[in-house]
């Protein structure tokens, strides 16, 4: 990975990981990814080819404000996310115009135009034809689906059902037990990525 964009991409996630949600306190059901792990897990994806520079495209299947979106947008070449609330989707603007600030000031890559977000639960089709109008990409096109262990049963049945071969699930926040999923091979010799994402791949 480039110098500049490494050094990016740990700028984003240090902007990210200080305003993390949910780690205490009554908002857990939204707890954040932490970034800084994320970044160590992308160079990982990107030397195994599992993430091809410019042309995979990823989805968040529960994105709350759009920081993984962020950070992998940089890597690929559309970066889309669901998410149930708008309350927390209503976050992702202004905290895009303050890393934007801080980017410039700090002479780093200003975020990418490629993140396109959806209010609506991930497993409901109409969110995927809105998608698919905005975006030109139906469910099939997408490489890279991400989880932060919500639904996650649900996600690897759609996803064994309906994702091309080859596509990947990363799911975060796993450590030692690997949940197995129907129709997806757990890629034992990465998982846990960087201690913490398991990656599943459809076969
Ligand atoms: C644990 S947070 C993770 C947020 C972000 N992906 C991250 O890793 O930092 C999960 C988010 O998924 C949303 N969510 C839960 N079920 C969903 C569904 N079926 N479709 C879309 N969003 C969902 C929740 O509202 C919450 O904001």
């Amino acid at each position: 990975m480039d110098k500049r964009l490494k050094q990016t991409l740990l700028r984003v996630a240090r902007f990210y990981d200080r305003r993390k949600v949910g780690d205490v306190g009554a908002l857990g059901f939204r707890r954040s990814s932490d970034l800084a792990l994320l970044v160590g897990c992308l160079e990982g994806l990107l030397q195994e080819h599992l993430i091809l520079p410019q042309k995979s495209r990823f989805l968040d299947l529960g994105c709350a404000d759009g920081r993984v979106n962020m950070l992998f947008s940089y890597v690929v070449q559309t970066s889309v996310g669901v998410e149930l609330d708008s309350w927390t989707l209503d976050e992702y603007a202004p905290l895009r115009a303050a890393l934007e600030h801080e980017l410039e000031k700090a002479d780093l890559i200003p975020p990418p135009q490629n993140i396109h977000l959806f209010e609506g639960n991930s497993t409901d089709p109409l969110v995927h034809q809105e998608i698919a109008h905005h975006t030109g990409l139906v469910f099939e096109d997408f490489s890279l689906f991400y989880t932060y262990l919500i639904m996650h049963e649900e996600f690897a049945a759609m996803i064994a059902e309906r994702a091309a071969k080859g596509a990947l699930f990363l799911v975060y926040g796993l450590d030692r037990i690997m949940p197995r999923y129907e129709g997806l091979r757990l890629r034992e010799d990465l998982s846990p990525l960087n201690g913490i994402l398991g990656v599943y791949q459809k076969r």
